[in-house]
């Protein structure tokens, strides 16, 4: 009987990629996945570090985790493994706080998944690999074992070389790389054929795309990645070429740089009908101040200029963000410049965080001189003006037909179905189950704080 698995995914869009990615190693080794964790031989969780207290709460499912086993006397073999973000930046101190845990897996290692339990199977206590390696192979998983439906994921870059002060991403995902084209096209086209309909570019900084190759001294687009055997190009480039040469009917991509976006990228989304109408381009602060201290390498009115670029295309573009509020020695006259440039942007959607330190950022070693209090008034006030302005730029899809990819039955309803637009919104309309999966066109008839709502048009 073949052993089986258990696998708890927490964070962003990269994790849940990674899940398929170890899914798809340990399927390789025997392992069936299981979706009850009371049934798995092995437990894995896919750890994040955006939030706070990520390590802790590890511990807390943990022990949750083992508590509900042993009230159904399967305490037995179950190991415990930790992957991810906080398996890379806590390493070792897992096995010192935990001693259930016995495997840890860095954010390079999904590959040696099946090794690591090798050693485990063989009677060592604990297996461990968290080394990070400036030029690591990506990866490479088929398209027929993805466990999203209809929207894949397809990683272009890894890792980050910006080292914005509070963020914790270049320490626990190491150095910048990027995926060789002719890989991410394969993969593309082959989504396409499997029926996928939407495929998420992925990478920390999609529009560093091909520039880490070119600080090791080889050109884009003229031979030479990082290793010198493949071609590289520029994000626009490769943009191009997957809206020309994939197939695919969507294809969205994200996490998007001030400093790295360029208008070349508008012309290119502007020049193709499959890539959609959405850019999310973090801003992090308005304040000059704050954005100096956080070393993103770009000021208030430098990040205008490229949204007024987005502004310009031909196109309706949506345009999202994430704001930090209470960044050490952030003043109220920092944060009302915040405010006014989250005015002046207009954001179809934001994301907003509190500020908290991460460990090994420089960040961590300022004084975090805003009290939780101001923290939280300045995330309200923020949110309350996202909101005001969410409703405005939400009132222009009033009466327009927008194209939708049905991905379930809504939650609040079985006679509606859900799913997201191009420009990401999501929008619920009546609809039978059998629409899932397909492209749907749809009348916006009202609007709803962080969603729309239509009918079949
Ligand atoms: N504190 C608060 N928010 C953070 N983010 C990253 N690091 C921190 C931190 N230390 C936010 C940034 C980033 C998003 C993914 O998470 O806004 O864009
Ligand atoms: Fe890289 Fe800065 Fe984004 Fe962190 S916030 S992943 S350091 S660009």
């Amino acid at each position: 009987m073949s052993k089986k698995f258990y696998l708890e995914t927490y964070g962003c869009q990269m994790n849940v990629h990674d899940s398929e990615k170890a899914n798809f190693s340990l399927s390789g080794s025997g392992y069936e996945q299981t979706s009850d964790p009371l049934d798995a031989d092995l437990i894995l969780l896919n750890t994040c570090m955006v939030r706070e207290k990520a390590a802790r709460k590890v511990y807390s499912r943990i022990a949750e985790l083992k508590h509900q086993r042993r009230e159904l006397k399967r305490d037995s073999a179950a190991v415990f493994g930790v992957m991810g973000c906080v398996a890379q930046a806590e390493a070792e101190r897992l096995f010192e706080r935990s001693s259930d845990i016995r495997l840890v897996m860095g954010t390079q290692a999904i590959s040696k998944l099946p090794q690591l339990i090798e050693q485990l199977d063989q009677g060592f206590p604990r297996a461990i690999d968290v080394h990070l390696s400036k030029d690591a192979d990506f990866y490479e998983i088929n398209a027929d074992v993805r466990q999203t439906t209809h929207i894949a994921y397809i990683t272009i870059t890894e890792g980050c070389n910006k080292f914005c002060s509070f963020c914790i991403v270049p320490y626990t995902r190491g150095r910048e790389r990027s995926r060789p084209a002719e890989k991410i096209i394969q993969e593309a086209k082959s989504l396409a054929l499997q029926g996928f309909k939407e495929v998420h570019l992925l990478g920390q900084n999609v529009n560093s795309y091909g520039l880490s190759g070119r600080y090791r001294g080889s050109l884009p687009g003229v031979g030479g990645t990082a290793r010198g055997t493949e071609e590289l190009t520029t994000f626009a480039h490769l943009l191009e070429r997957l809206a020309v040469e994939s197939g695919l009917p969507r294809i969205k991509y994200t996490t998007s740089h001030p400093r790295d976006f360029d208008e070349e990228i508008v012309r290119v989304m502007d020049s193709h009908d499959n890539l959609c109408e959405w850019v999310h381009l973090p801003a992090q602060s308005g304040s000059d101040r704050v954005l100096r201290a956080m070393r993103r390498g770009y000021t208030r009115r430098e990040y205008i200029e490229k949204i007024d670029s987005i502004k310009r295309a031909r196109k309706d573009l949506s345009i999202t963000g994430d704001i930090i509020v209470g960044f050490p020695g952030e003043t109220d006259d920092d944060f009302n410049q915040t405010l006014s440039m989250v005015a002046e942007v207009g954001y179809d959607g934001l994301y907003i965080f509190k500020y908290s330190p991460r460990p090994h950022t420089p960040a961590a070693a300022y004084i975090d001189s805003v009290t939780e209090e101001v923290k939280t008034e300045r995330f309200m006030k923020l949110n309350e003006l996202q909101h005001r302005i969410q409703k405005d730029r939400y009132s222009r899809y009033l009466g327009r037909k927008v194209e939708v990819l049905v991905e379930g039955v809504s939650a609040r309803s079985s006679s509606d179905v859900v799913g997201h637009t191009r420009c990401n919104k999501v929008i619920n309309f009546p609809g039978a189950v059998d629409l899932v999966g397909n492209l749907a066109a749809v009348k916006v008839t009202e609007i709803k704080p962080n969603s729309l709502y239509g009918s079949l048009s």
